[in-house]
């Protein structure tokens, strides 16, 4: 059965109606009703079609930042589909992400061209400058480190994102100054906007 919407001012009610309370599942969810609209209509836009579920999950995570459990619940009401294959997809994919990026995440891409022209000496830098991991973000919430496969920048090899921004042909040594220019600056174009 397909699970059931209740919104209740800032909070909504995802559950499976089941024949006895004993057996019946409910999970609570805190979303605001204005961030559970904008996935709704993300949906919506395209359909509700459950084969458009990679590009639902590319905009959502461009709009609110990052995938977390309840996002994907309601994701996957839409669709029609279990939260476990929005989930299976969600971790399948290392561009996506159920934690909190940094107001500037930063994405290495290690497919073939950037990992034979040195992207794993730029991801170490990385991890050496800001002392956090794949998949961390440092604790003022200012930068986050992912891995990408091919961006479809070869030419530009090794590449290195920060939000939408490509930096192309990084060596080790580029990376304390890349990083210098978001210390101190608060451009809003490249940070994304969190839940
Ligand atoms: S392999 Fe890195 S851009 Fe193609």
């Amino acid at each position: 059965m397909v699970p059931k919407l209740i919104c209740d001012d800032d909070m909504v009610d995802i559950y499976t109606p089941t024949t006895s309370d004993k057996d019946s599942l409910k999970v609570t969810i805190k979303l605001s009703v204005e961030k559970i609209n904008t996935i709704n209509r993300i949906c919506a836009s395209f359909g509700n079609n459950p084969e458009e579920l990679i590009n639902v999950l590319h905009e959502t995570q461009n709009t609110l930042g990052y995938l977390p459990a309840e996002v994907q619940e309601i994701i996957a009401h839409n669709l029609k589909i279990s939260a476990a294959q929005v989930y299976g997809v969600v971790t399948f994919y290392s561009y996506f992400t159920m934690v909190p990026r940094g107001d500037y995440p930063i994405s290495v891409c290690m497919g073939t061209a950037c990992y034979v022209r040195g992207a794993e000496k730029i991801l170490e830098e990385l991890k050496k400058e800001l002392k956090i991991g794949i998949g961390e973000t440092t604790p003022d919430q200012r930068f986050s480190i992912s891995c990408l496969r091919c961006v479809g920048a070869c030419g530009l090899a090794p590449v290195l994102m920060v939000g939408e921004k490509v930096y192309g042909r990084v060596a080790p040594d580029d990376v304390r100054k890349i990083l210098e220019e978001y210390k101190n600056d608060n451009d809003e174009e490249y940070k994304c906007q969190q839940l």
